[in-house]
């Protein structure tokens, strides 16, 4: 009965301690299996005077009852802990969701699209070329010769291996011809790079959206004709348009196109240096010389281009003054384009 006794305690004070499925598991063997030292007293009851046995059974008895008791408890209790840490890491499904702050594309990226827009509507194709470009692409084949200062490393970026990166978007006229026989009427937007120092109005990276048309009767009438077009589409009605003579290698002759000020209307302010107008892009007649290098018959074709500058438009279109604005993306002035 005292062994009886003090293995009971013992297994009291193992089970009671346990705080693990497995070893819960392994003192249930060593205290109720079969091989544990309870099943071997009841071995041990034949030995007994017959007077003694019943009282022994019963106590045998009632001790492995208490035993099973003890660990089904504890069983519980540990699944019970279990349960509990697990569920303090669960996410509570019903809970309303955390709200993540809503993007809004980039005020380049929205006048870039109405550009888009607009001359799709009028007929263009939309082009893509590259902004690692050759000097073939960027200057030779625009018939800009070798000494041309804008070859020079204050102006351009060079890469080690010879190529630079485009400072104009005119590249893609050149991969466009090479690639496609007239009639062409594309636009290509894109990055350009110039070696230029950041300030208000200069950004070593900047946009363009490049355009060009060859057909048969092209003239500088149907090129002033789709520029007007497009300074009212994307400036409004009363926007009015003038164009200058300028010269680029690549066009003989060539334009720039001024538009009236959007922000005075003409009447003259500082955005517009009181001279009422604001330069929208360069233009020009495609030089036949370039036609010569693509192998484009120029008795036969004729074209024109131009170059607008996507990051001009952006700042007259929002009134933005200051070009590092549009690089320096301060959530600030980006979450007023939402
Ligand atoms: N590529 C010229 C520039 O960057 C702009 C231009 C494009 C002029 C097409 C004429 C025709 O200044």
């Amino acid at each position: 009965m005292q062994d009886l006794t003090a293995l009971t305690e013992a297994a009291q004070t193992e089970i009671t301690q346990c705080s693990n499925l497995n070893e819960l598991s392994n003192l249930k063997a060593k205290y109720l299996g079969k091989k544990s030292s309870l099943t071997a007293f009841y071995g041990t009851l034949k030995e007994l005077p017959p007077e003694e046995r019943p009282a022994f059974g019963q106590a045998l008895n009632e001790a492995k009852q208490k035993l099973e008791a003890m660990v089904q408890e504890q069983e519980e209790k540990i699944r019970q802990r279990l349960w509990n840490a697990q569920s303090q890491n669960q996410i509570d499904l019903t809970l309303p969701g955390i709200c993540s702050d809503i993007g809004s594309l980039h005020p380049l990226t929205l006048v870039m699209r109405e550009i888009e827009d607009i001359f799709l509507s009028m007929g263009f194709e939309i082009a893509e070329g590259y902004d690692i470009e050759d000097e073939f692409h960027n200057f030779d084949a625009l018939n800009t010769p070798p000494d041309h200062p804008s070859r020079n490393l204050a102006d351009t970026f060079f890469l080690r291996d010879g190529n630079l990166l485009r400072t104009q978007t005119s590249t893609v006229q050149v991969r466009v011809m090479e690639k496609y026989a007239p009639p062409i009427r594309i636009i290509s937007p894109g990055r350009c790079y110039r070696n230029d120092k950041a300030d208000a109005s200069h950004s070593p990276v900047f946009h363009q959206v490049e355009g060009l048309v060859v057909d048969e009767r092209t003239t500088l009438a149907d090129m002033k004709d789709a520029l007007q077009n497009f300074a009212k589409l994307m400036f409004g009605e009363k926007v009015r348009t003038r164009i200058r003579p300028h010269f680029f290698p690549f066009t003989e002759p060539s334009a720039e196109m001024d538009m009236s000020c959007t922000i005075c209307e003409g009447k003259g302010c500082r955005v517009c240096k009181n001279t009422g107008w604001l330069e929208l892009c360069g233009a020009g007649m495609v030089d036949p010389a370039v036609f010569d290098f693509l192998k484009i018959d120029s008795e036969k074709y004729t074209g024109y281009a131009f170059g607008l500058g996507i990051d001009r438009i952006a700042m007259m279109k929002y009134d933005i003054p200051d070009l590092r604005i549009l690089y320096e993306n301060d959530l600030r002035v980006l979450r007023q384009f939402r």
